[in-house]
């Protein structure tokens, strides 16, 4: 079963303050709007709300050193994932060791890590946060693209008022949601992916397929879900998914997929043909079940090049992206043939000698692009390749329609 998480990633940092507490509310309220939390408290925080309460609410690991289960590299890993940081709340200390670009644990290495937007909820006694270098150190990260939300102003711990207050979680949530929307690329397009292998019948019972379980086509329809995009899966035969928030059509036969394909195209800013199309079917397929002793021969005929023939109806301002499976040398070289016949802008080719890559979460291959640009993959996995495809959508698709 292949799962994906189900909405945008959030990695939550929370802060040795006092209101930590009203943390456990803005996690409820992230998880209601549907994005996915991990906590990153901090390990003096954990003096005011403990880890089993994180992990109870979460309902995840929650780690605060990067010295914690080392098997993984939590914080590149938290880095990568992320869709958003929010931390709050977020003391002077902490601010101040972000500003100055500390890693001395997990939180602070993941927001150093990490390429999306951050979101700073400082929130703290009013002295701390007016002093010069507090300020100081929110101008530094305001300047290096930091959110940064300004506490409210009221009642403090004990008898003390001032700015420094928590804000309330609806301010908060706005905030996030504000982010989100401008951190998304592709909102407002539409994206086809087609996935998985075509399955052609031969008779009742028996067909010719290919080993591919749709892994990297999902994994690209995930991406451009998170960027915002409107997606399509023409999905053929896959290993069992789960995907949340896209459209998905289900096919069989290569005729069929083109059928679909031709139809969701129209539309489309990009179509992406990451599935295994069988070259050939079977003439005729047979109502009944051959015997074994008539099994002898199978006569073929060539099945339409979806993608060859997509291109024909192109259009200027709509980015094609095309796969090539490949085995022997000279693989770029191939895969640099097809980026041409086929018509695409740009075009994965994989090394699949000796069974490599099909059914695997791993792959190795070259991105290729009519740019001219390459990135090459070594045992990546194949949602690194699907970002990278992604990102280069969102810049193709700017160039194409700007
Ligand atoms: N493709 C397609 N329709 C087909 C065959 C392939 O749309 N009937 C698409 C695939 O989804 C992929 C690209 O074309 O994006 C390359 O597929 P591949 O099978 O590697 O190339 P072929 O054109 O079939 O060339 P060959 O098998 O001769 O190498």
């Amino acid at each position: 079963m292949i799962t994906f998480p189900r909405g945008r990633q959030v990695v939550l940092g929370v802060g040795a303050g006092i209101a930590a507490y009203k943390a456990c509310d803005l996690l409820r309220r992230l998880q209601d709007d549907s994005y996915e939390v991990t906590v990153v408290p901090t390990s003096s925080s954990l003096n005011f709300v403990g880890r089993a309460t994180w992990e109870a609410l979460s309902g995840k690991e929650v780690k605060s050193e990067v010295w914690e289960g080392t098997l993984s590299v939590s914080h590149v890993a938290l880095a990568d994932a992320a869709d958003l940081v929010v931390i709050a709340p977020a003391t002077a200390d902490l601010i101040s060791r972000i500003a100055t670009g500390r890693a001395d644990d997990l939180l602070t290495t993941t927001v150093l890590a990490t390429s999306s937007p951050v979101l700073i909820v400082p929130s703290m006694h009013p002295g701390m946060y007016l002093n010069p270098a507090t300020q100081a150190n929110l101008e530094t990260l305001i300047a290096r693209g930091f959110y940064i939300l300004e506490p409210d102003t009221g009642r403090l711990t004990g008898k003390d008022s001032g700015i420094g207050r928590f804000p309330e979680t609806n301010r908060i949530i706005n905030k996030v949601r504000e982010i989100s929307g401008r951190s998304a690329r592709l909102v407002g397009r539409k994206v086809v992916v087609t996935t998985g292998g075509t399955m052609e019948s031969i008779d009742p019972v028996r067909f010719i397929g290919n080993r591919s379980s749709g892994r990297q086509g999902l994994a690209i329809a995930y991406e451009a879900l998170r960027e915002g995009a409107e997606v399509t899966v023409v999905s053929g035969v896959t290993e069992e998914y789960e995907l949340s928030g896209i459209n998905r059509i289900d096919v069989k036969t290569a005729q069929e997929m083109q059928h679909v394909v031709s139809a969701e195209l129209g539309g489309a800013d990009a179509l992406v043909m990451a599935a295994a199309v069988a070259d050939a079917r079977p003439e005729k397929i047979e109502a009944e079940k051959i015997n074994k002793r008539e099994l002898t021969k199978l006569a073929l005929i060539k099945n339409p090049d979806i993608l060859a023939e997509a291109s024909k109806l192109k259009k200027s301002n709509q980015i094609f992206v095309g796969f090539a499976a490949e085995t022997g040398t000279g693989i770029r070289e191939k895969g640099l043939k097809k980026l041409h016949s086929k018509g695409v802008d740009l075009l994965y080719v994989t090394d699949v000698s000796d069974g490599k890559v099909f059914g695997e979460t791993e792959t190795t291959g070259v991105l290729l692009s009519k740019r001219g640009t390459e990135w090459g993959f070594q045992a990546a996995d194949k949602h690194e390749v699907a970002r990278q495809i992604v990102a280069e959508l969102v810049h193709e698709l700017g160039a194409a329609n700007g």
